[in-house]
Parts: C-alpha cells; structure tokens; sequence
C-alpha cells in the first residue's frame, strides 16, 4: 500500500519542492498538502496535480491534528518573514507598537508553531517520520556569545521540543536548509549585491574563503526529504546542494552575466544602523555566528548530503551554476 506524506505549507517554497519533487521522483508515495487558503491560486493548482489539499492552519492544533492523520511521514516547516511581513505586524513595528526586538515575536509565534506541529504529529499511530526544517541554535553553539538570532534558535527549539516528546521518540530527523540560493535574485540589497557603473559589487559579511551551503530550493529540498524517510530517525543533515566560498558564488554569478565583480567583506557593526526593529542587528549576528562557527555551529550530530551517501542514502544534487543560469537576473543585466 502507497505511504501518504502530509507535506505542511504546501505551497510556500520548501513545501512546494518537497511536493513537487514526490511527484517526479517518489510516485509511490500519496500525497497531501495543508494550505490556510485552499481556494488560493497556489492551493487550487497544487489540488489539480493530485495533490490532496487539506485546510491547516500552524497557529491551530486541532486543524493540523486532523490533517496529520493516516500520515506516515511529515515534512514540517515555519516562516518567520510570512509572520513577520504581514501588513498588520509591519504596521505594528512602524507605529513602536510591537517592542524591538521584531524577531523576539516572531520566534515566539514560529516556537509556537513548531509546538503545535509536534503535538500534531504525537498523535498520529502510524507516524514513522517527522521530518523538520531546522537550523542551528545560534545561542547554543556560540555558548552565548550571539543572543538575537531568533529565527535559528526557534528552529532549534523546536527540535528539542519534538525530541522531548515520547510519542515522536526516534522518528525526528531534521533538515537544515542552507541558504537559498534565490535570496540572490529576490533580495539581492538585503544580501549586499548591487550593480555599480555596470559592474557588480557584493558587499558581503562572510569572509571571502569561507565555505557555506548554497541549496537550489526548488530542485534539492524534495531529495533531501526523501533522503531523510529513508535515512535513520534522529538524523540531521544540512540541506546544501553544494558548499561554495564567497569567491566561488560570485565567480560563476560574473561569468554568467559577463561582468566583472568586486567582493567586500564588510563588518558587521555596518549592517546594524538606523534600525530601531533589531531586525538588522540579528540578520547581523547571524552572519558573525556562521562566520565563526559555521552554518551548523559546528554541531557533531549534523551531518553533509555527502555523509549521508556513504551511509546508503542518496541525495542526488544540483549544481549552483544551473540555478543561476536558469533565473532571472534582468535586474543585475550589465550592459
Ligand atoms: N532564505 C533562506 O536563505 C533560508 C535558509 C534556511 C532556512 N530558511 C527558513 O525558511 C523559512 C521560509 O521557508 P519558505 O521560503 O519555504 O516559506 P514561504 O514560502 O515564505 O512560506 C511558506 C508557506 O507558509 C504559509 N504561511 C505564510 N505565513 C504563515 C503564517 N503566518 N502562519 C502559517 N503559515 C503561513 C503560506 O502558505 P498558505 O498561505 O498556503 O497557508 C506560505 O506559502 C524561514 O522560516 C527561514 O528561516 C530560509
């Protein structure tokens, strides 16, 4: 008999991969897929795919409890910019009516999330996998040393907080995307790369040589769901379809557009001014944490696709260079 995987948030960018992926690659498995809205664009089409589209909510228990049921896997995941960048929170933080730091509220309501998706998934018999979206506790690994960077350490919460529970024992595995590598083309000033007198520039806190994981979300997130049911409950690997330094990323993102390029390593402290939301102050921080202890904080328990191939479980992988030459990148088009 086929497995059902209820793949929460179906149709944001990791649970639309994930969906998609299933769909090309794993057809022996059913699929369901939760949405708020299941008379959205995204909802609608993903239905007329076969998918089976079931209305959840991550702030209410009792809906995702109904829509975990009969699942032998979960793929789980928060949004904190979904949270964050609504119109009446944005409003909210602009009017000093939601008390900096911004990403303090947004944890709060991620961890919550994350709680109700754990209590959910307890309560399915039959549940074999829960597979989480996580990332790495940057309070925990840096032993204090960086305090904001809220939206890793609600992720890691969470982790916890789904280990700690009886029913879910041994069937929590965790996946820790790496950057995405759409950031670049979504939100090129917030990541530091911009066009200058026909040139690009990325003015980037991460040191030049230091190697970080790069993941093509809408190609690589399903192989390394699927590597996870197969894989052992309890392990974590980071979702990376290939570590590239500084030099490297820019390198391919130049040849590409056949421009020339200058990479700055920039401070820290610069990214932090006139931010009275703390926003930028944890986005900063986060950087000086993987800059110093790695994506993963150098976690023993966590490991890379390419571990996890020696030990039987592929996670077949695509190259960074084909995402970039597949997006648009018209708003960096260098005459
Ligand atoms: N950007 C990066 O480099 C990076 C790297 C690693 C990890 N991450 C993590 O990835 C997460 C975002 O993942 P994503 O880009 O796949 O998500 P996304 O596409 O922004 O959103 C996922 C879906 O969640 C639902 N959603 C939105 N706001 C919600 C809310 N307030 N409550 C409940 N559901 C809500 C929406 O679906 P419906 O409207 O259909 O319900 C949405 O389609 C972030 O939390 C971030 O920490 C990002």
């Amino acid at each position: 008999m086929s497995k059902l995987l209820v793949v929460v948030s179906a149709t944001g960018n990791q649970g639309a991969a994930a969906i998609k992926y299933f769909q090309q690659h794993v057809p022996s498995y059913k699929l369901r897929g939760t949405t708020r809205n299941p008379s959205s664009d995204a909802a609608v089409a993903l239905a007329k795919s076969g998918v089976e589209v079931v209305q959840a909510d991550t702030n209410d228990v009792d809906s995702l409890k109904a829509a975990f049921q009969g699942a032998d896997a979960v793929f789980a995941y928060t949004t904190f910019s979904g949270i964050l960048q609504t119109p009446e929170i944005m409003g909210k933080v602009m009017a000093g009516k939601l008390p900096p730091p911004v990403g303090q509220y947004a944890f709060d309501v991620e961890v919550q999330q994350g709680k109700n998706m754990a209590d959910a998934a307890a309560t399915v018999p039959g549940l074999e996998r829960l597979v989480w979206s996580s990332l790495s506790g940057v309070k925990k690994w840096s032993k204090g040393k960086y305090t904001q960077g809220f939206h890793f350490d609600s992720e890691e919460v969470v982790r916890e907080y789904m280990n700690s529970l009886a029913p879910l024992e041994g069937k929590v595995s965790c996946l820790q995307m790496g950057a995405f590598a759409d950031n670049m083309i979504n939100m090129p000033e917030r990541f530091g790369l911009t066009k200058v007198d026909g040139q690009l520039r990325w003015a980037y806190p991460i040191g030049e040589s230091i190697n970080t994981p790069w993941i093509d979300v809408e190609r690589d997130t399903g192989a390394f769901v699927k590597a996870l049911l197969d894989a052992p409950g309890g392990t974590q690997v980071v979702g990376a379809s290939e570590y590239l330094n500084g030099s490297e990323y820019f390198k391919l993102l130049c040849d590409h557009l056949g421009a020339k390029g200058t990479y700055t390593e920039v401070p820290f402290d610069s990214m932090v001014s006139d931010d009275p939301t703390g926003f930028k102050l944890e986005i900063a921080q986060v950087y000086a944490f993987v800059n110093e202890f790695g994506y993963d904080g150098g976690d023993p328990e966590v490991v890379t696709a390419d571990e996890l191939e020696k030990r039987g479980y592929k996670v077949p992988r695509s190259k960074i260079a084909d995402h970039i030459k597949r997006s648009n990148w018209s708003h960096l088009a260098v005459a």
